[in-house]
């Protein structure tokens, strides 16, 4: 097959139709010049082998001030003049923004809090907030499952490890989509602005009134010697309540669409609910919440498969791409919940594989366990095909998901 090196234009449908895209990218040439939605040159994968091999690789890295000097360059290359760096001084210098040696050592600061046996005490207390959500909802006929459930679930828990007040956490889900869907630098210097000035306010608390949760334990080690900078406190604070909650939402929301869409499967896994963490698993390989990893540059030229990516080029790794490749899984676009379980790249892969996985399965596995027994005749409300997704090339979320409720 000739090989195919004019860049593909990426334009809505990497949003609002992933699959069919990324069928005919890995068919043609899974490792691909594009065209990224900003007009800037990038390369985008999207099978499986080169995906996994590419996650791994210590050549692409993450450093933050490289790759801001980076993007720079290319958009001057390109004719067009920078922005204010949207992500803030602030909020930069995190776990997803970072190569080793600092990369271990901001990881082994929090791996621990986040063990699947960690975790495991926090189940009584998710059942209880799942519970509590939905009571509420079992009072309505039709609700928005993203609103009344899908997002309440995840964003209190992670609120509650961290320590952030139920009365402050009004603001985070608009400041939060605002950074990670495609909007203007405006908008995005102002959200990330009024993130960083909440985050440090909270941080300064926590110093002095120390309370019983992670940020304070986090205050507490920046306190105490060179383990974490204060700009590093703010972004790690930023990077846990973002991951820990806009993924999760996804998850949720994206498994019940998923169900709903096919109901044999629906019906197969309510006869026979142990199914259910199996079928997390293929909830996150057939639809999984992050569609784009978070980019990375080639520090040197990296040669994979028919493709020689140059020195100082960004590169895209599709997940949900490589989730569906037939290469790696058979008939890879059959939502099968009784699938061998495993192999999925919806974590990512490599150093900087999901700190909050079990945090995660553990949460789907409370919601959706719960939410299918609570609600035998649930549906969609209105026309699947007027579903949207966020305009986003990172998460993969829907912007609503209206149920009728049986
Ligand atoms: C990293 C997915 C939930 C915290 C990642 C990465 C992926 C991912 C793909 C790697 C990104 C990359 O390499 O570019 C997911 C999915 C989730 C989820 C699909 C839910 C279904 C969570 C939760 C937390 C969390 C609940 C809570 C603490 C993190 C952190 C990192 C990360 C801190 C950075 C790890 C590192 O760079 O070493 N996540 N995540 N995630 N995730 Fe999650």
């Amino acid at each position: 097959m000739p090989v195919v090196d004019e860049p593909v234009r990426l334009g809505d449908d990497i949003i609002q139709d992933p699959h069919a895209l990324y069928r005919v990218l890995r068919a043609e040439r899974p490792v691909r010049p594009a065209i990224a939605r900003h007009g800037l040159r990038m390369w985008l994968v999207s099978g499986y082998a080169e995906a996994k091999a590419l996650l791994a690789d210590p050549r692409l890295r993450k450093d933050a001030d490289r790759a801001h000097a980076l993007f720079e360059s290319h958009l001057a290359a390109a004719g067009v003049t920078a922005g204010p760096d949207p992500s803030g001084d602030l909020l930069r210098r995190h776990l997803l923004n970072t190569d080793p040696p600092d990369h271990t050592r901001l990881r082994k600061l929090v791996n621990k809090a986040f063990t699947a046996r960690t975790v495991a005490r926090l189940r009584p207390r998710i059942e209880r907030i799942t519970d509590e959500l939905l009571d509420a909802m079992a009072a309505k006929a039709r609700v928005d499952l993203l609103d009344a459930f899908a997002y309440p679930l995840p964003i209190t828990v992670i609120c509650e490890l961290l320590g952030i007040p139920d009365q402050e956490r009004g603001e985070f889900r608009e400041w939060s989509a605002t950074l990670l869907n495609s909007g203007s630098d405006e908008s995005l210097h102002q959200a990330a602005g009024a993130m960083a000035g909440y985050l440090t306010g909270l941080i300064e608390a926590k110093r002095a009134v120390p309370t019983q949760d992670l940020l304070s334990d986090l205050v507490h080690v920046s306190a105490e010697g060179d383990q974490l900078s204060h700009e590093e406190l703010v972004a790690m604070a930023f990077l846990l309540l973002v991951a820990g909650h806009e993924t999760t939402v996804n998850l949720i929301a994206n498994s019940v669409l998923s169900l709903l869409r096919h109901p044999d499967q629906l019906a197969l896994l309510r006869s026979d609910p142990p199914l259910l963490p199996g079928a997390i698993e293929e909830f996150l390989r057939f639809d999984g919440p992050i569609n784009i990893a978070t980019l990375r540059f080639t520090a040197e030229p990296v040669r994979i498969g028919d493709a020689e990516i140059p020195a100082g080029e960004f590169v895209m790794i599709s997940l949900i791409g490589a989730n569906r490749d037939g290469e790696r899984f058979t008939d890879p676009d059959r939502l099968d919940v009784t699938r061998p379980a495993g192999g999925h790249l919806a974590f990512g892969h490599g150093i900087h594989y999901c700190v909050g996985a079990p945090l995660a399965r553990l949460e789907a596995e409370v919601a959706l366990g719960r939410l299918l027994g609570r609600f035998p005749g649930f549906g969609l409300d209105g026309d699947p095909g007027e579903l949207r997704w966020r305009e986003s090339t990172l998460v993969h979320g829907l912007d609503t998901l209206p149920v009728v409720l049986g």
